[in-house]
């Protein structure tokens, strides 16, 4: 394959849910401007209509150029079905740098596959750390770092992590969140799909309830703790609850749990979430994401979990660390309840994000070519 010497050949990988509202802004950037050339990887790590397909669709991305269809399975068989479909994609399509994004299996994959080929690799959502090395997602993300060459960041605290980790600050630039371009661009839309009312709900009168962590769902202990913290909490505010397959997996018979206080859902597409969470009057959730998109949505977000990879969304944002135990959950809900003075939305959170890793990946690549 042939391309012009001045066109920058970028292979974006997606694989999982949380990748797709952050390829999406970068992508249709990418495909606005005719200095790159910008081809699409979806891994199939995540492969439901409702984990993936309606996320294309809600979000305007284009079909993927190549599907690799690893699907699930245990870290290893992921991981390896991830690197052995990858490397034929990459030797035919001869990319000028790789774009990886967020902190799933799919990002680390082939980002060590592009690496291994010399090829450059573009980490964006660089830099977060929970300090937590039992999280899949951290050790995706500590090991993507380490062999990117251009590393765009979300929020100074990445700035500071990639320092400590010895990381050459000549590659690491600070960008702002592609996530919440996406959030910005469809909140609107995301609003007139009503999705309260189309479930008996008055907008600001319920919590909205996400929870998928392995530390979470797959102990039943864990689950157990959860599940009881968030039936006392729907005897205040009634709550509705997506949930994700991982979780419906382990969880008891949906009849003993669903009712009119604590609803169960199937997943839902990304619109119809964000419609779902921008009328809440608060969230519980063990997302990363979810925390920033609370945070510029200015609604109470109680993270179930002892720790945070995203910070700012606690020291300016409207999250609060709420612990994965009944009773630390309980008593977080108790103190902090639904209100949230103070909170701000973090710089450079706003919507821009996409055409900032343009100028990054333009200045690191393109300049002087
Ligand atoms: C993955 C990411 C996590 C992200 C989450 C969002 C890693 C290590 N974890 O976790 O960071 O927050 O996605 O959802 O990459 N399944 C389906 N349909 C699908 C995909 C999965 O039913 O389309 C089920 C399968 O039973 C699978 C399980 O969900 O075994 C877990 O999927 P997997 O991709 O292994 O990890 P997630 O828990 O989704």
């Amino acid at each position: 394959m042939t391309h012009r010497q001045q066109e920058l050949r970028l292979l974006c990988v997606g694989g999982a849910r949380p990748n797709f509202m952050k390829l999406a802004p970068l992508l249709r950037a990418l495909r606005a401007d005719s200095r790159f050339h910008a081809l699409l990887v979806h891994t199939g790590q995540h492969y439901d209509h409702q984990m993936s397909g309606a996320f294309f669709s809600d979000l305007g991305l284009p079909d993927p150029d190549f599907y690799l269809g690893v699907g699930s399975g245990s870290h290893a068989q992921q991981t390896a079905e991830i690197l052995k479909s990858f490397e034929p994609v990459m030797l035919d399509a001869k990319p000028d740098a790789v774009l990886v994004v967020g902190d799933v299996n799919s990002t680390l994959g082939c980002a060590l596959v592009a690496a291994k080929l010399c090829v450059p690799v573009i980490h964006a959502e660089a830099g977060l750390r929970s300090f937590d090395r039992t999280m899949p997602e951290e050790i995706n993300r500590v090991l993507t770092d380490a062999i990117s060459d251009l590393l765009l960041v979300t929020e100074p605290s990445g700035l500071v992590n990639l320092e400590r980790e010895g990381i050459d600050g000549a590659k690491v630039r600070l960008v702002g969140n592609l996530m919440i371009d996406s959030l910005r661009k469809h909140v609107d839309q995301a609003r007139q799909r009503r999705m309260a009312e189309r479930h008996g709900l008055a907008p600001g009168s319920y919590g909205v309830v996400t929870l998928h962590r392995p530390a979470n769902v797959d102990k039943p202990e864990a689950l157990q703790g959860i599940l009881e913290a968030l039936r006392e909490i729907a005897a205040d505010v009634p709550l509705v609850f997506p949930v994700h397959p991982r979780t419906r997996a382990k969880l008891p018979p949906v009849s003993t749990l669903d009712g009119a206080r604590l609803r169960l859902l199937d997943p839902l597409s990304y619109i119809e979430f964000l419609s779902l969470m921008s009328d809440a009057a608060a969230v519980f959730t063990d997302s990363g994401g979810i925390q920033e998109e609370t945070t510029v949505l200015g609604i109470p977000c109680f993270t179930l979990r002892d720790n945070t990879e995203r910070p700012i969304t606690v020291e300016q944002g409207t999250n609060v660390l709420a612990g994965t135990t009944r009773d630390s959950i309980l008593a977080a809900w108790r103190k902090h309840g639904l209100r949230r003075p103070g909170a701000r939305t973090p710089d450079l959170w706003d919507g821009q994000a996409a055409e900032r890793c343009l100028q990054a990946i333009e200045a690191h690549f393109l300049s002087g070519r």
